[in-house]
């Protein structure tokens, strides 16, 4: 399966930043794109970047979206809304949506829905925090939040999933070979019961190019999110070019 390398620049960037930015990305992809490659930037830098960017053979996402098409919802923003800026995916149910704005995994799959119908891929995260993980729970929790997070439209062609275990986001702290072996391996199944094969299922937390071509060999790892290192295009790229084919 091609590899899927996705930045995503979190609450970062303004109009001058962003443009060189793509700028210093596109120059990188006209030698050659190693593999897809997706960079979700903050909504109010989209309309900005996402022309260059796809010009240049990279794909653009948002980092979330509203699980209605319009209506009186302040500060929020439909999924319609981003395919109309030329986006192809969007993340919903990230951890720091997660936690710091309460969202579910039904808000997650809701918004999901939103994604499909507005012809989006919706990049579904789920991930244990760290007490889950040290009381044994780390699988049953991500199980649990891949099963809601779900929606029942969902098939490989318009979903991809992202195992980012909290403990590891930001952290510095990424998960060892065996854990993400073990996850992937189980995240696998569950998909494969529910949806078929071929599913891409991402690996997100503290990756960086020291720990990136490690972390694509592993069996199940179709892909990697990369947060903090995706804000200088040059580590970026790096990264990127380990989900080349061998
Ligand atoms: P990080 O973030 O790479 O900075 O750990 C990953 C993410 O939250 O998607």
């Amino acid at each position: 399966m091609r590899s899927l390398i996705a930045g995503n620049w979190k609450m970062h960037g303004t109009l001058a930043w962003a443009r060189d930015q793509a700028r210093r990305l596109a120059e990188k992809a006209a030698s050659g794109l190693p593999c897809d490659v997706l960079i979700c930037p903050p909504a109010t830098l989209l309309g900005t970047v996402a022309e260059p960017l796809r010009n240049a053979g990279i794909l653009v996402g948002a980092q979330d979206c509203h699980h209605a098409t319009h209506g009186a919802f302040t500060g929020d923003i439909a999924a319609t809304m981003l395919a109309d800026l030329g986006c192809s995916h969007v993340l919903v149910g990230h951890s720091e949506r997660r936690t710091i704005h309460r969202e579910s995994s039904h808000d997650a799959m809701r918004k999901a829905v939103a994604a499909h119908q507005a012809g989006l891929i919706a990049i579904v995260c789920i991930g244990e925090n760290r007490d889950e993980r040290r009381a044994g729970k780390a699988f049953e929790t991500a199980a649990g939040q891949l099963a809601r997070s779900l929606p029942a439209d969902a098939t490989a062609a318009n979903t991809v999933i992202a195992w980012e275990p909290v403990w590891a986001i930001g952290t510095g702290d990424t998960a060892n070979a065996a854990d993400v072996v073990a996850m992937h391996r189980l995240v696998k199944q569950q998909l494969s019961a529910l949806l078929g094969d071929g599913v891409r299922v991402l690996y997100g937390g503290s990756v960086n190019p020291s720990n990136s071509r490690e972390l694509l060999a592993i069996e199940h790892v179709d892909g990697l999110l990369v947060g903090g290192a995706s804000l200088d295009p040059d580590i970026f790229w790096q990264i990127a070019t380990d989900g080349a084919p061998d």
